[in-house]
């Protein structure tokens, strides 16, 4: 049998967020320090926004899924921050003149605002390939098997790629002002394809990378796989709702979709419809989660609720 360090059921969820935010930070440092053959100017530019906040979502999911199938937190905790890394970076690319043009993100100004669109662009393709160094090493680290080395990155690979992150992106930059759109186009399609991909996937792959870090079975991972995917579709409904009515202070970002003219569940649906739309997901993630006991599934399942609770 292999026993979970879970952490005490009393323990608030904040709490919960705030020790594993801390740790994946503290992880994050460690292998931030500048490598000799790195240029000051990039190392500078990824550093900028990997330490800017952010509620390490990603990466608390790798550690929550990790320790629900059985493992040791300290022991994802690499493979945890590279998804914080290809988040980051997709954060940096999203905010770019030619994608959503934002100038405040994490409370500061935006990377290409600081470095210029040249450097941010780098800055988010080191991230990026820097995660699939870590998460190798990581694999290394724990002596995974050669397969399951293998299922590991290729799972984050497919979260980030053209069938994952960047082809919501493409999907999402595609839709902008839809309402012009021909009778061809189904919105409500195309939207929720849209949030699996640019959010939900990486999400799964969060979740799945931790769940084959700490040796799951199938079974397990598909359990998470499928939470991840109603839940990163609750967490993107959210982001959209907070886009158009969330205190803009508290989320350190501006919010550019109506003046984007974006397809989101609020333009397509209204707030209240949308809303109720997450929750409804949320529901679906925690449901999907009963494979697991509920001692070792209580983490995520709070975290699907925080998902649509949030303020930020
Ligand atoms: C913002 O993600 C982009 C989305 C996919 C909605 P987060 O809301 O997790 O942003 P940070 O990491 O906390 O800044
Ligand atoms: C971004 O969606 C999803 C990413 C893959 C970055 P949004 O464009 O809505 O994210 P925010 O609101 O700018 O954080
Ligand atoms: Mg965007
Ligand atoms: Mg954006
Ligand atoms: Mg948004």
């Amino acid at each position: 049998m292999r026993k979970a360090p879970v952490e005490d059921r009393t323990t608030s969820l904040e709490d919960y967020l705030s020790v594993y935010s801390k740790k994946v930070d503290s992880a994050l440092k460690k292998l931030f320090v500048r490598h000799k053959d790195e240029p000051v100017s990039v190392n500078k530019a990824m550093g900028y926004s990997i330490f800017a906040g952010g509620k390490r979502l990603r990466p608390i999911l790798v550690l929550a899924a990790h320790e629900c199938c059985g493992g040791k937190a300290e022991d994802a905790l690499k493979t945890a921050s590279a998804l914080e890394m290809i988040h980051t970076y997709s954060l940096i690319h999203d905010d770019l003149p030619a994608m959503d043009d934002d100038d405040l993100r994490r409370g500061r100004p935006t990377n290409h605002k600081v470095f210029g669109e040249a450097l941010a662009i780098l800055a988010g393709d080191g991230l990026l390939t820097y995660a699939f160094e870590v998460a190798a090493e990581n694999s290394a680290d724990l002596n995974l098997d050669g397969k399951r080395a293998a299922t590991l990155i290729q799972a984050i690979a497919r979260g980030a790629g053209a069938a994952g992150m960047v082809g919501g992106q493409a999907a999402d930059l595609e839709a902008e002002n839809w309402k012009n759109k021909n009778h061809g186009f189904n919105p409500a399609r195309h939207l929720e394809y849209i949030h699996l991909h640019k959010t939900a996937a990486l999400i799964v792959a969060s979740l799945e990378a931790g769940a084959i870090l700490a040796r799951a079975t199938e079974a397990e991972i598909k359990s998470l796989s499928r939470y991840g995917r109603s839940l990163g579709l609750a967490f993107q409904i959210t982001d959209d709702v907070l886009d158009a009515v969330g205190d803009k202070k508290k989320m350190g970002k501006m919010g550019s979709d109506a003046a984007n003219n974006k397809l989101t569940y609020v333009s397509l649906y209204g707030v209240d419809k949308a809303r109720a739309m997450a929750r409804r997901e949320a529901s679906k993630a925690k449901a999907a989660l009963d494979v697991f006991s509920s001692q070792r599934n209580q983490w995520l399942k709070r975290i699907a609720d925080y998902t649509i609770e949030r303020d930020k």
